[in-house]
């Protein structure tokens, strides 16, 4: 017999979207060709990190991160570490990066799902709009993208039909099997590094209409909820709130910041193409 599945779960943490696209691409995918459910677990904002959550033997889990520093954002690897459990869940794993490179960001989320039981048998890093700036692959993933997304859902489900067992289903060999490297140390546009680990969102007081989006949307509940301009928790640069600001309230200034994104546009405009791994 063939394995079979109740639920296809499809778990990421998404702040400025495109994570959110490129599992669920691969979900819809997988779920319209098997016939089965998909059920999306959105982990980006904090109260849906505090619970644990175990991934069932009878489920095929997709689990999505975007690349931060060329590994996975640093404050939300407690979570997947202490989090997230699985007995030997059949899993595919993916990273999205904005054009620049995902360095080591597949390999560890590869190592941290092993590590706690989901039997990871495909992986795939996928090239998007850089939450940054939209002048580094603007409008990614874009058809070309989701083309090859539904190419490789469709290599996994041929990969599920082909064994019986989970445990005949063997872990991706991701960039040749190269660990986990060091942080990317992000440079200005005068190719010296560029320092801006404590750069936060400022807010245009006419522009903002105190509407408390930017506080719901922050995904480390950062932002006071009565005063907008009040960071009051530790800001990750992910770009939620400058994105989801109706109002276009939101905006850095730091210069080292801004120097590190002119960089990127200078440097990072030839296409970089998504890579599949199947175990
Ligand atoms: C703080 C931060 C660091 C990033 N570091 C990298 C990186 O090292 N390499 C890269 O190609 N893209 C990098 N990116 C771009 C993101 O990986 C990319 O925009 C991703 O698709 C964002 O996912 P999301 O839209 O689901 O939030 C970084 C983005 C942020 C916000």
């Amino acid at each position: 017999m063939r394995m079979s599945f109740n639920r296809i779960i499809a778990l990421y943490f998404s702040p400025s979207g495109k994570t959110e696209q490129v599992v669920t691409e691969v979900g819809e995918y997988l779920s319209h060709t098997l016939g089965i459910d998909l059920k999306c677990i959105d982990v980006t904002a904090p109260s849906m990190r505090e619970k644990e959550i175990y991934m069932e033997p009878d489920q095929l889990v997709l689990v999505g991160f975007p690349t931060y520093a060329g590994r996975l954002p640093n404050k939300i690897l407690p979570f997947i570490r202490e989090k997230l459990h699985s007995e030997q869940t059949p899993t595919i794993a993916l990273v999205t990066f904005g054009n620049r490179n995902y360095d080591s960001s597949l390999t560890e989320l590869n190592e941290e799902l092993l590590n706690n039981g989901f039997r990871v048998f495909a992986a795939g890093a996928v090239a998007c709009q850089h939450a940054f700036t939209e002048k580094i692959a603007g409008g990614r993933p874009d058809e070309r993208d989701r083309k090859a997304l539904r190419d490789f859902a469709a290599a996994c489900k041929e990969k599920l039909q082909s064994v019986h067992e989970a445990d005949e289903l063997d872990p991706p060999l991701i960039r040749g099997g190269k660990p986990v490297g060091p942080y990317y140390k992000p440079l200005g546009l005068d190719g010296k590094p560029a320092f801006f680990l404590k750069a936060k969102p400022l807010t245009h007081p006419d522009l903002c209409s105190r509407c408390g989006l930017c506080a719901l949307v922050c995904p480390m509940g950062a932002i006071d909820k009565n005063d907008a301009s009040l960071i009051t928790g530790t800001c990750i640069k992910c770009q939620a709130c400058i994105k989801k600001c109706p109002n276009h309230a939101k905006y850095f200034d730091d210069p080292a910041f801004l120097s590190h994104v002119a960089m990127l546009e200078k440097n990072y405009t030839g296409r970089a193409e998504p890579e599949f791994f199947i175990g």
